[in-house]
């Protein structure tokens, strides 16, 4: 498989394990959400290593406002597509809200339900409450690797109120400091850095052993992730300073699409060597 642009990506498939070789070695880490099996695809040919299927799927996918609807049997359905499209990266399943905060037999049974029903390689989770933390050790113990995520955390929306940078100020810093550590503690293989002080996010990757995986945190995290419909400039409603768009594909399909139309109208569509 060719990677363009790159002629050293490591065609062995993914594993936590290869990403913590991959921290230790100084080689950036790139990941990217997909939700289906076709763009799986192409993000497997391009050399992503690592894909997740967010929870952002409620916002990009289901057209809602928050994170806060989507269900345990969405993600599963995403990310059994997700696995189909995709060999070589690492597949790692949001877990939504309320399917790991009730108790730790809950979380439990639904990390394992993901991870039987898909066939994924992990699953992730927002935040570092007591029965988080629990539910990771119970997890990472039976062989279920967990990603953590802290700073801004969508599904905590209605709590904080706004989708601002977290860490700003002293006090909140120390918190998502010890929050990432306490993670790490409890097993997690890596920790997502959403929108917090690059600064922050140096030293939360200086101090753990594990990979981070910014988002709005920064260039010295060991990764970095993007939705990758942000990426390829598909929504184009939503723009925090962190994304970068390498394509606008939102004016490709426009384009596309009114071409489309006016060639049916003209009569120019399909012409005799598109009959039989
Ligand atoms: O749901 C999601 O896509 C995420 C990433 C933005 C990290 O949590």
């Amino acid at each position: 498989m060719d990677y363009i642009g790159s002629t050293s990506v490591d065609p062995r498939k993914v594993t936590t394990f290869r990403l913590q070789e991959m921290k230790s070695a100084g080689q950036k880490i790139v990941c990217l959400t997909a939700y289906d099996a076709l763009i799986a695809r192409i993000l497997d040919e391009s050399g992503i290593d690592v894909i997740l299927v967010g929870d952002s799927l409620g916002n990009v996918v289901q057209g809602l406002e928050t994170t806060i609807p989507v269900t345990l049997d969405e993600i599963i359905y995403h990310t059994k597509a997700v696995v189909r499209g995709a060999k070589r990266p690492l597949i790692i399943a949001d877990m939504p809200f309320m399917s790991y905060q009730v108790s730790v037999d809950e979380a439990f049974a639904n990390a394992g339900r993901i991870m039987k029903e898909t066939g994924c390689g992990g699953v992730k989770l927002e935040g570092a409450t007591e029965i988080t933390l629990q539910a990771i050790r119970r997890m990472t113990e039976s062989g279920i690797p967990v990603m953590g995520h802290v700073g801004l955390t969508p599904q905590s929306i209605h709590k904080f109120g706004s989708y601002r940078a977290r860490g700003k100020d002293p006090q909140e810093a120390e918190s998502i400091f010890k929050d990432a550590v306490n993670l790490e503690q409890a097993g997690a293989f890596a920790v997502v850095l959403e929108k917090i002080p690059a600064e922050l996010a140096k030293k939360i990757t200086q101090t753990l052993k594990i990979p981070t995986i910014g988002i709005g945190a920064g260039p010295h995290c060991d990764g970095q992730i993007l939705v990758y419909t942000d990426m390829v400039g598909l929504t184009i409603d939503f723009n925090p300073r962190f994304v970068r768009r390498y394509a606008r594909l939102y004016e490709t399909i426009l384009n596309a699409c009114k071409k489309y139309a006016e060639d049916i109208r003209n009569l120019n569509f399909p012409n005799e060597s598109e009959s039989y």
